[in-house]
């Protein structure tokens, strides 16, 4: 149900919106940030997977590092087109030139801020320079995409006077940049819509993410007739960070009956990945790839989930690579304890299931916090073993760390009764070896793919969540413990008791 209908009068809709991706432009510039020419080609081989258009692989002129993985990445002869930026200026287009890009992304500062505190040019002097560098550029034959740095705070009639120049100059298409984050909705609509009526070529919108309208901005743009929209995984990038792709995009198809090229299905799998090279934690509550976006704790909500998932969910969480969690805690009803016992395996009457829940709400309010590991106990000493008896247990863990490696030694209690080595570079890395190896051995499978999260909490524990894909199916567990090495071993325990009780690979 879009709304596309609704609001026909009143937007230019384009039926489709072309994705040019800048994770490892403006994305990389999220401070801290430094990809390897490695990571860069993984995540430009995952961007173009992931169907964006238009891949902005970085800034040459920055350093030799930068220009080599332009390089690299255009070698790899990708369906997406590659892009780069440039300043309005000879030598950065000639960088761009030499790295043999489809697209160089020329851009100048435009506002009288950026021209009397940074440039210190004039007006005309700038349009001298955007002319100069778009003949120059286009006199190469490449696609020459240019922006107006600023273009929100910039004089109207000057910004249009500008496009109209780049237009003029030869440039393929212009985007507005909101390059602070200073615009509202309807000032962005006005502004593309302004910049419309007086160019012929494709709009671009670009917007940051500083008062947290990036996302609601570029939409506005796309209701204004913007055809191009400028994202990041994550939203990374400068300061706030940029619009995210997944929110912009997973918009446009669902709330406004936009298409784009982009493949949904794959989107949460390059958040991790672009959160596993950057380092930059996805928060729990970011839409679409946070982790709760697709959990439910409320009994209200859970039970209207199962009864309908449209009751409160906005799409299918497997449109976006995406699982529902079922989470136990103090708001909890009966809906969310079959539920969860399900997933274990675990049938219980509905007298062993108010059970249960009395008593789940009686430790969360003693202050508890409720995992799975508290759960199964909770079932073990409610219901009798007769019920559940852990399939398999932590007996013991120890971890030693050397000057450059850690070792950690994991012990399962009966009937595996085992004990397990493993070395890393440090202790997270020794456990993840651990449970490998122990995926490897019960269920003839490989971790595929997981997720480790674990912070330590002011009240003085860790949580801890691990994610295994075994043989198709995903199976998701959570540790909460003082150690957070314990927190994380209980959290793969409660991860793989699933995948022993639901099929996956030989259980
Ligand atoms: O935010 C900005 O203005 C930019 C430009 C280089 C397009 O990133
Ligand atoms: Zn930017």
């Amino acid at each position: 149900m879009a709304w596309r209908n609704m609001i026909s009068g009143e937007s230019k809709l384009p039926e489709k919106v072309m994705i040019l991706d800048t994770t490892l432009r403006d994305g990389e510039q999220t401070p801290g940030v430094a990809l390897t020419i490695d990571a860069k080609m993984e995540i430009a081989k995952a961007l173009d997977e992931l169907g964006v258009d238009v891949i902005e692989a970085g800034f040459p002129i920055v350093s030799r590092g930068e220009e080599e993985a332009v390089k690299r990445i255009v070698k790899e002869n990708l369906d997406a087109e590659i892009c780069v930026l440039a300043r309005a200026d000879r030598r950065d287009i000639d960088k761009a030139l030499e790295c043999d890009v489809d697209w160089i992304h020329i851009f100048i500062a435009t506002s009288n801020i950026h021209l009397t505190h940074k440039l210190k040019m004039t007006r005309e002097e700038v349009l001298k320079k955007i002319e100069e560098a778009i003949t120059y550029a286009k006199d190469h034959g490449v696609v020459v995409h240019f922006s107006a740095e600023d273009a929100t705070r910039t004089d109207l009639e000057f910004l249009v006077k500008v496009f109209k120049v780049a237009e003029e100059s030869g440039a393929d298409s212009v985007d507005i940049p909101d390059t602070v984050g200073f615009a509202i909705p309807i000032v962005m609509k006005k502004i593309v819509s302004k910049v419309r009526e007086n160019v012929k070529i494709p709009v671009a919108v670009h917007c940051h993410d500083d008062m947290g309208l990036a996302v609601a901005n570029s939409l506005a743009g796309v209701e204004a007739g913007a055809e191009i929209v400028h994202v990041t995984i994550n939203g990374i990038g400068e300061r706030a960070g940029n619009a995210s792709l997944e929110e912009v995009v997973v918009s446009l198809h669902t709330l406004y009956g936009v298409k784009t090229n982009v493949k949904l299905e794959k989107i949460y799998e390059l958040s991790r990945l672009v959160e596993k090279l950057t380092e930059i934690i996805v928060p729990k509550n970011k839409a679409i790839v946070g982790e709760n976006a697709f959990s439910h704790e409320s009994g209200i909500h859970v039970h209207g989930v199962i009864s309908s998932p449209e009751t409160y969910e906005p799409i299918d969480p497997s449109i976006v690579g995406r699982n529902r969690k079922i989470i136990i805690g103090k708001h909890s009803g009966r809906h969310s304890i079959e539920e969860l016992s399900k997933q274990f395996g675990i049938r219980l009457t509905s007298e062993q299931t108010l059970k249960v829940l009395m008593e789940v709400k009686k430790k969360c309010d003693q202050g508890i916090k409720m995992t799975e590991t508290e759960f199964l106990k909770i079932i073990e000493e409610v219901c009798g073993k007769e019920v559940f008896k852990k399939p398999v247990d932590i007996r013991g863990i120890l971890v030693e760390n050397t000057l450059d490696k850690s070792i950690a030694i994991l012990s399962l209690n009966e009937p595996n009764n085992k004990l397990y080595f493993g070395v890393g570079r440090n202790q997270l890395e020794a456990f993840l070896e651990i449970f490998k190896q122990i995926l490897m051995e019960e269920k003839g499978a490989e971790v595929k793919d997981y997720k480790i999260w674990f912070a330590q909490k002011p009240k003085g524990y860790s949580e801890s969540e691990v994610i295994l894909s075994v043989n198709g199916l995903e199976f998701i567990g959570r540790g909460v413990h003082p150690d957070p090495y314990i927190a994380f071993a209980q959290a793969f325990i409660n991860a793989f008791i699933q995948s022993m009780q639901r099929g996956g690979a030989n259980g």
